[in-house]
């Protein structure tokens, strides 16, 4: 059996959920994908640090060269967070033509066009379903099943831990802080939740979803964009008391002529729209094909398995090509 070696970038929630969900898996993984996927060696700041999920420690290394460049990895998941060191590590393990698999919105979205052209130009893969709505495969759909369409309209509740404040806000009567602590705890959150609260990582994951669905890169800063810090108990008792449910949306719209407009920002929702049936760390993202009419993809958009699934696909879609490869080699 073809054997597909991956180092982890990263074993902070999305890391220990993608290695979680190979393990829990990887005998129904290996009968289907006739592919056997090891992880060899996981990049960690602190390798004594406790974390959510045990792994041996000999794959610990704090050297990303033991990963970026090496000939014993074939697919490299970068699972950091943050703008960079990150870029840097995807393009570098590109130029390596190691194959790229990434959970990070910020880096993605800050880098698209450079991150596909180096892809392009070395011949590997890059793919980041992880990067949009957790365990929800909207990324894919779009660039493969839902390809032949001319899409018009995307939107979405794309963050997990500003859902599950509202919602707990809106359902429990709960303060904010109290909120918001609950959600970093269950792993939705990132590092520095400013960018959740703010709505900046909404607007990373419009600009990739602009980008896979419209065919044009939109850098996040200039998406206008507002986050839910300003949102008072006052605010939602008003909007229930009018059966409306307040909702950060990211929203974009293409009209006839081609003309992109685009926003993150939170939205009163009647309870009836689909959207506002949407609670907690589920994620929601609506999308307007020309062919396919409306369509709606649902699922938990946060959270170290969720997110870890997406990844784990993603590393499963790789390995069943390099063995496939291998195999027209013979
Ligand atoms: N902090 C993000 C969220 C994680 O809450 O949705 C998933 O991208």
């Amino acid at each position: 059996m073809k054997k597909v070696r991956v180092g982890l970038l990263g074993f902070g929630n999305v890391g220990s959920g993608t290695y979680d969900t190979l393990k829990m898996n990887m005998g129904k993984i290996e009968r289907e994908t006739g592919v056997t996927f090891s992880i060899d060696k996981i990049l960690v700041r602190d390798p004594s640090k406790p974390r959510r999920s045990e792994a041996p420690a000999e794959l610990f290394t704090q050297d990303p060269d033991d990963i970026i460049g090496s000939p014993d990895i074939d697919i490299v998941c970068e699972l950091l967070g943050g703008i960079e060191p990150a870029s840097q590590y995807m393009l570098n393990a590109m130029k390596f033509k190691q194959h790229v698999v990434s959970a990070n919105k910020a880096a993605i979205a800050a880098n698209y066009p450079q991150l596909m052209k180096a892809a392009k130009d070395n011949g590997v893969e890059f793919r980041f379903e992880a990067s949009v709505g957790g365990g929800i495969p909207v990324l894919s759909a779009l660039t493969s099943v839902l390809g032949a369409n001319d899409f018009s309209e995307i939107m979405g509740i794309c963050n997990g831990t500003t859902n599950y404040i509202l919602t707990q806000m809106t359902d429990f009567d709960l303060d904010y802080e109290d909120v918001l602590k609950v959600a970093q705890e269950k792993g939705f959150a990132e590092a520095d939740p400013t960018a959740d609260v703010e709505g900046f990582d909404v607007a990373n994951k419009l600009s990739i979803l602009i980008a896979l669905a419209f065919g044009e890169y939109v850098a996040p800063g200039d998406i206008s964009t507002t986050g839910i810090t300003g949102i008072t108990k006052d605010d939602i008792a008003s909007a229930t008391a009018r059966h409306q449910k307040i909702k950060l949306i990211g929203h974009a719209t293409k009209d006839k002529s081609g003309k992109l407009e685009y926003s993150v920002a939170p939205m009163e929702l009647p309870f009836s729209h689909p959207l506002a049936g949407v609670s907690n760390e589920f994620n929601a993202i609506f999308v307007t094909g020309n062919a396919v009419d409306d369509l709606m993809f649902y699922g938990k958009g946060a959270g170290p398995l969720p997110t870890g699934s997406a990844v784990a696909g993603d590393v499963l879609e790789i390995g069943k090509a390099i063995a496939k490869c291998a195999e027209c080699e013979k």
